[in-house]
């Protein structure tokens, strides 16, 4: 019944990871096409083998699957895949977290990378009317200095660039270990945003917040054992890009009625819904919204509510938000 509100509701992607959208399917395909070995026997056999117990499980597959991408085409082709499949199901935008620090320890280029990329966000924004915005990402079980290589690499991609991002596993790996990178990248003139608070302490959300100056905080969700940053969350309206399907795929969460987006909602805090790696986790922003709905019971005004957050705290024009606001408006 509410199947087809969720579709038309305009939804913004503020938290995706584009090499977790690569579907088994098409991890097959570029595997056969660029003669990459996979150690699955099966499209099927991947989907089963994906059974994390936890961040580091799943990045261990994550990091083998993107293996099967080479080429700018498979770039394009990867990201076109999603791009369709998102827009489907009522995606109007999406900003994709990039890792080039994985596809460059293999050998392939941020140009390959780059020229795949581009190509596909401006094809989405003709062909389908997605808009897009891409994030940097930078790989914190790698060391600071590498990801500085990176941003002093990516300057001639910059305008390509609305934020830089930190990303893999977050354990051990705490913001301040990125502090210079993240100062150059705001005197290049880039937002910044962090996964924080998905394993992580709610120390790391602070870090991310007063070392790195976020404007966004990727997952966040540790916040609730600290009512004190909770509160700063509020005050400051910090938007927080919440994967509700990634917790539980990754145990960060039991089950997803005992997650805390509730009662962080209730706190007053901006938070979004988001998918993080689809092809990985079950599903995409629909379904996202959709365990949500039925998990929690939200109303069709708080899940307008969130679709208004993710386009309000979204890098794009003026114009495009103005756009975005409108539909949502004559829903
Ligand atoms: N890279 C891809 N997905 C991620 C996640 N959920 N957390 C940290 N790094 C990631
Ligand atoms: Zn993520």
């Amino acid at each position: 019944m509410n199947d087809d509100f969720l579709t038309r509701l305009p939804k913004a992607e503020l938290h995706l990871h584009i090499e977790g959208t690569l579907e088994p399917e098409l991890m097959f395909a570029l595997a056969e096409r660029n003669g990459v070995s996979l150690p699955y026997a099966s499209i099927e056999a991947a989907r089963k083998a994906y059974d994390f117990s936890d961040l580091q499980s799943f990045l261990d597959l994550y990091y083998q699957g993107m293996s099967v991408l080479v080429s700018a085409q498979d770039f394009e082709d990867l990201a076109m895949d999603y791009f369709r499949r998102a827009a489907a199901e009522g995606v109007v935008h999406v900003e994709l977290h990039v890792d080039p620090q994985a596809h460059r320890a293999r050998g392939v280029t941020l140009d390959q990378v780059m020229t795949g990329l581009t190509a596909a966000c401006a094809r989405a924004r003709t062909e389908l009317d997605l808009s897009s915005a891409m994030i940097l990402a930078f790989l914190r079980d790698q060391p600071a200095e590498d990801a500085m290589q990176l941003l002093e690499d990516a300057q001639p991609y910059l305008q390509h660039f609305s934020a830089v991002g930190l990303d893999s596993a977050e354990q051990g790996n705490p913001p301040s270990k990125f502090r210079e990178v993240f100062a150059r990248a705001r005197e290049l003139g880039l937002e910044r945003v962090a996964h924080a608070g998905e394993e992580g302490p709610p120390s790391y959300i602070r870090e991310a917040l007063d070392e790195l100056q976020v404007c966004r905080i990727d997952h966040g969700v540790r916040a609730i054992e600290d009512i004190e940053l909770v509160e700063r969350l509020a005050d400051e309206g910090t938007v927080l890009t919440v994967c509700p399907l990634s917790n539980v795929r990754l145990k960060v969460v039991e089950q997803l009625e005992h997650h805390s987006l509730p009662a962080l909602i209730d706190a007053g805090l901006v938070v979004t819904i988001n998918s993080d790696d689809p092809a990985y986790f079950g599903g995409g922003m629909r379904e996202n919204f959709a365990a949500c709905q039925k998990a929690f019971g939200w109303s069709d005004e708080t899940l307008t509510w969130l679709a208004s957050n993710a386009i309000e705290a979204a890098f794009m024009d003026d114009a495009r938000r103005e756009e975005l606001r409108q539909r949502l408006l004559n829903l």
